[in-house]
């Protein structure tokens, strides 16, 4: 709920949020417009303003750098160097757009050729609300208009008598690590200035006033869907008051604004749930699979992918055995990593040489993949087409082609440079090739990974306006993302950034899954599938199994818990098959069989995290979809003494009766311990709980279960 003052005197509109909270019915939403903003004292002055302090721009939706405020700038705008905006009301326009309700408010500066217009979505099927900025040079004039900050929106929190945050940090193999505490006064600030989403920070923020835990208390959630830099700040006034804004860019970063041009920001979406961080996470999910993913309904295939069992040696023979085992064992697509093109035979060349390796793939790619098809799988492809070797043809034909600036050095990182896919010539060499690739190949998926983030970012030839590689480069690889998709409906993509380098909200437009971190040790796996699980769904976690001990950590972790790990997203392979024992390919056989039971329940259900700490203590996740409930259990040290035992599910139908149907224990009659094909009532379930075999504090270490259950009809 919004409320829009004008100050006559002044010539000046304010707009406000005044209400973010549960759905009210129509009477009672009547009832709050009528009542003063959330700040608004009974006798209509504003939070603790006073002649020494001017705390309310706090709650606007788009704070601007001008008038009396010197909070967090949400917009900051100089025309012709005088660096202030005063903005009065041009209208308000409400609308149906595509399943949802729209709503623009445009403001126009009173004096400078400078438009704003602030737009929002609700839907019917969506607890989240979209918001997006626009900022227009409507001409008149040739006054130069810059932009140095541009948010998509901010966002008040209503008022509490305390606030603390959850967010997650990271680091290459260590992505989406929860963190939470006590919002400080004064300014939080999540950014990056990496070109990309980074793995350091992770564009979103969850916050509530202490009180609420995974199933109850209020919790207000705000993320922003790009891909590039960003900043989110959250700012908690002395006075009181939160709020949060987000945008792209990061500080410096100028945008001139040429007359009769405009600049649109990308969403920024908030969430609101009574129902705790779990409740608050489902409809982020709801909400990414309905109105965020391009093809949601798609089951996403168990697949094999060859970095960790060969690394660059990409050759026929090593492929094609690999593709004999995963086949065998089920595996429904196969997917060739980095290695395959021009001379790579490590990191150091060759990437912009996007045809096959000559001495290793002296045949090309169409008769092994013909092979790999013939086993029934299907076929894709990794690709890095931002990154550019300086050992390439591409490089040594079009040094030109990458981000730099003049009389500056071209510092390298993992030996490479970021291609400048704001340049139209750029992005269409990018579409070009990777559209071949794809028809000539018939390829099924691609894995897009982006390892480089930028540096020494500029577009000399621009001159004043090289700061714009900062979003039109991102803006220009959705381009090329949204093309193939279109070009090649069927296509899969899988988003990576050396890792989890570019997850958020903005690339899940455009990919089906992304590749969450290079660590595939499955007890460092929980931690960050915890943490990513806060905002993105199941359906879009790429999980591998690989080997034991682990390549990354060095970590000694049984099959079956590899398994049980990587379940809770979408399956895949990525171990050294070649060397797998008769008995390990066997019993990944059937695991990825029951996999394939489960997995329309894991990756479109509704997710709970069951509690406990996953990666140190017992902890489980439960997904329910229709009838069936999913349930995996985790447990990585056998010895844990201090519990639980008990594990209470929940969210099932407490009159139904549900019959174990897989995972069950077989024998003893432990009371608790289900017995395959044994029933129990829903209220039995939630109530009471089960007794997990793997959370006896008597066994080994890593141990886990997957237990299914079946609701029966009435
Ligand atoms: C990145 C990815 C890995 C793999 C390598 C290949 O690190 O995250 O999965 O594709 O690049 O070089």
């Amino acid at each position: 709920m919004l409320e829009i003052e004008t100050d006559p005197q002044r010539d000046e509109v304010t707009v406000r949020q005044k209400y973010w909270g549960p759905r009210l019915s129509s009477s009672a939403a009547r009832e709050a417009a009528a009542l003063p903003a959330g700040s608004a004292t009974p006798s209509g002055a504003r939070r603790h303003v006073t002649s020494f302090s001017q705390p309310a721009e706090i709650e606007e939706l788009l704070p601007v750098d001008g008038g009396l405020r010197w909070g967090v700038p949400a917009l900051q705008v100089s025309v012709d160097g005088i660096r202030s905006l005063e903005l009065r009301f041009v209208s308000a326009d409400a609308y149906p757009e595509n399943g949802s309700d729209r709503l623009d408010i445009t403001l126009q500066d009173r004096v400078f050729p400078v438009e704003v217009v602030l737009s929002m979505r609700v839907f019917a099927d969506s607890d989240a609300i979209e918001r997006w900025a626009t900022v227009r040079h409507h001409g008149g004039s040739d006054a130069t208009v810059e932009i140095t900050r541009l948010d998509s929106g901010s966002w008040f929190i209503p008022d509490a008598a305390d606030y603390h945050y959850r967010a997650v940090f990271g680091a290459w193999a260590e992505e989406n690590q929860l963190q939470r505490g006590r919002l400080p006064v004064g300014e939080l600030v999540f950014t990056s200035r990496q070109g990309i989403t980074g793995h350091h920070a992770n564009p979103w923020i969850m916050i509530d006033d202490g009180s609420a835990d995974e199933r109850y208390g209020e919790v207000w959630s705000v993320a922003l869907a790009w891909s590039g830099s960003w900043r989110m700040t959250t700012t908690r006034r002395p006075e009181g008051g939160v709020a949060v804004t987000a945008g792209f860019g990061h500080d410096g970063v100028r945008w001139n604004l040429p007359p009769n041009s405009e600049i649109c920001s990308p969403a920024v979406l908030g969430v609101y749930s009574a129902a705790g961080t779990g409740g608050v996470s489902r409809a982020w999910h709801r909400h990414v699979r309905r109105h965020v993913l391009p093809a949601a309904d798609r089951d996403r295939p168990v697949l094999f992918n060859s970095w960790e069992a060969t690394g660059f040696t990409v050759t026929e023979a090593t492929q094609l055995k690999l593709a004999r085992r995963a086949a065998a064992m089920g595996v429904e697509l196969f997917v060739i990593d980095d290695g395959w093109f021009g001379k790579r035979d490590d990191d150091r060349s060759s990437l912009g040489d996007w045809r096959p390796h000559a001495l290793r793939l002296p045949n090309g790619l169409s008769d092994l993949f013909d092979d790999i098809r013939a086993l029934g799988l299907k076929v894709g492809l990794w690709v890095e087409p931002e990154g550019v070797s300086p050992d390439s043809d591409l490089y040594r034909a079009h040094p030109d082609w990458v981000l730099n600036l003049s009389h500056r050095r071209r510092d390298y990182k993992r030996h490479q440079l970021v291609l400048n896919f704001a340049r139209h010539d750029v992005r269409d060499w990018a579409f070009e090739w990777l559209d071949k690739l794809v028809t000539e190949l018939s390829l099924d998926y691609l894995k897009w990974d982006m390892n480089r983030p930028f540096t020494q970012a500029g577009w000399p030839e621009q001159e004043q306006a090289q700061d714009r590689v900062w979003i039109e480069h991102t803006r220009n690889v959705y381009s090329v993302l949204q093309q193939l998709r279109t070009r090649h409906p069927h296509l899969q993509i899988e988003g990576c950034a050396a890792g989890g380098g570019r997850l958020d909200l903005g690339i899940l437009r455009y990919t089906d899954q992304v590749w969450p971190s290079d660590n595939t040790d499955p007890v460092d796996r929980q931690t960050a599938q915890h943490g990513f699980s806060h905002i993105y769904p199941a359906s879009v976690m790429s999980a591998w199994v690989t080997d034991s001990p682990n390549a990354n950590v060095g970590r000694h972790t049984p099959l079956r818990y590899r398994f049980h790990v990587a379940m809770a997203g979408v399956l895949g392979i990525g171990g050294d098959l070649a060397t797998w024992s008769p008995a390990e390919l066997e019993e990944a056989g059937t695991l990825i069989a029951q996999y394939k039971t489960v997995r329309r329940t894991i990756q479109h259900g509704s997710q709970y995290r069951l509690g406990g700490r996953p990666g140190a203590l017992p902890s489980a996740v439960q997904y329910v979809l229709n009838d069936q409930v999913v349930v995996l259990v985790y447990n990585p040290h056998g010895n844990v003494k201090s519990g639980p035992r008990w594990l209470r599910l929940t969210a099932l139908d407490h009159n139904a009766t549900y019959e174990v149907t897989t995972g069950g224990d077989t024998g003893d009659c432990v009371p608790g311990r289900l017995a395959n094909g044994s029933r129990w009532h829903g209220s039995t379930l939630m109530a009471v709980g089960i007794r997990p075999a793997a959370w006896e504090p008597i066994g080994e270490d890593y141990r886990s279960d997957l237990i299914v259950l079946q609701k029966l009809p009435d």
